[in-house]
């Protein structure tokens, strides 16, 4: 269908369009910067992210030496007006990629202060920011999609969910973890986004009948968080990870849960993993990458390596001199980064 502003229905859409077909015709450089600079303000009434894309070009046809590059510009208004249909500031609009400037494409991510607003408090020592939800759902998934957090903990991944209007399943083992999370996540408005909290261990958990109740056959993202081996003793829970024994019962439950998460997923969905490395024995045991070959082996597809930074909690910063000088001592480093994998089902 070709664009006309007839099938464009928003009024400073309408009349955008009609502006920029009406520049077109106009063969005077000046007047077509005049016109444009009075039409400003009808791009700032319309909402993001196309706005930033709108404006962005405008100024650029201000800018302009020449008609001819003016037209260009112009018609990059209309062609990204016509291309943005119902265009949100939740999703990304590859035809407007230019207005996504929060989505991160490289591979180095220094995150900075946690985010408090609405609905994440924190409390649960072991959590994650909720930029890390953030930055996966709205690069992966788009609004009313499924997401499942098998190890959901204070529910970041949920609360995140639900503040970006995308429906989410979360697994917790920790009885009192679950209790207080569910207070947390129900006493938020939800706006239509659904939120499911089970208690129970994600390697035996039955999903079909929440997967039933909610009409979906398959979750169109995962996000694991799983605990690093036993850095943090989560419970005393035979299913929790963090109990394993060793770390090959680590890496076999882990491995379990994984490959029971990636048959509800479905295929081309992408999966997310959160998990840095830890020592034992004098020695580095790159927990990251094995939980990565892990993943990798069970025929998912490895999109993206991220190295995270740590943000020095208030406990690591008294203790940061002693751990600067068992590094020292000990010839080790301290670890400052944790790992986001990102895998893609074929
Ligand atoms: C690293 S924390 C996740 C934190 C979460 N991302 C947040 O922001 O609060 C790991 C969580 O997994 C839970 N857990 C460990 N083993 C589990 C299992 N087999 N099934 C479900 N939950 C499990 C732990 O109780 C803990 O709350």
């Amino acid at each position: 269908m070709s664009i006309t502003s007839e099938n464009i229905t928003a009024e400073p859409l309408k009349k955008l369009h009609f502006l920029c077909e009406s520049l077109l015709a106009e063969g005077d450089l000046n007047k077509i910067k005049e016109k444009t600079a009075s039409a400003i303000q009808l791009a700032d009434e319309v909402p993001e992210p196309l706005k930033s894309v709108i404006l962005d070009h405008m100024h650029r046809i201000l800018g302009s030496r020449g008609i001819d590059r003016a037209h260009y510009y112009i018609r990059s208004v209309i062609k990204d007006i016509g291309s943005s249909g119902s265009a949100s500031s939740l999703e990304l609009n590859i035809n407007l990629w230019k207005a996504y400037n929060e989505i991160r494409t490289d591979s180095l991510w220094i995150l900075g202060k946690r985010d408090r607003e609405s609905g994440h408090r924190g409390w649960y020592w072991g959590n994650f920011v909720p930029q890390i939800p953030h930055q996966l759902m709205m690069r992966y998934t788009r609004t009313s999609d499924w997401i499942l957090d098998p190890f959901c903990g204070s529910g970041t991944t949920l609360i995140e969910a639900i503040r970006m209007m995308r429906n989410s399943v979360g697994i917790e083992i920790n009885p009192e973890v679950y209790s207080r999370t569910r207070e947390a996540v129900q006493s938020l408005p939800h706006d239509g986004a659904r939120t499911e909290l089970i208690l129970g261990d994600s390697y035996t958990v039955d999903l079909a009948p929440v997967m039933e109740r909610n009409g979906i056959s398959s979750f169109d993202m995962v996000l694991l968080h799983p605990p690093y081996w036993d850095i943090i003793r989560f419970s005393d829970d035979q299913g929790d990870l963090s109990t394993s024994p060793d770390m090959e019962s680590f890496m076999s439950r882990f491995t379990q849960i994984v490959k029971k998460s990636i048959g509800v997923l479905k295929s081309e969905g992408y999966m997310g993993l959160v998990i840095g490395d830890t020592y034992r024995g004098g020695e580095i045991v790159p927990l990251g990458f094995r939980c990565m070959d892990a993943v990798a082996s069970l025929n998912m597809k490895i999109k993206g390596i991220i190295v995270k930074d740590i943000q020095n909690t208030r406990g690591k910063r008294s203790s940061e001199n002693l751990w600067r000088y068992r590094a020292l001592k000990s010839g080790f480093y301290v670890f400052k980064h944790e790992y986001v994998f990102v895998f893609q089902k074929p």
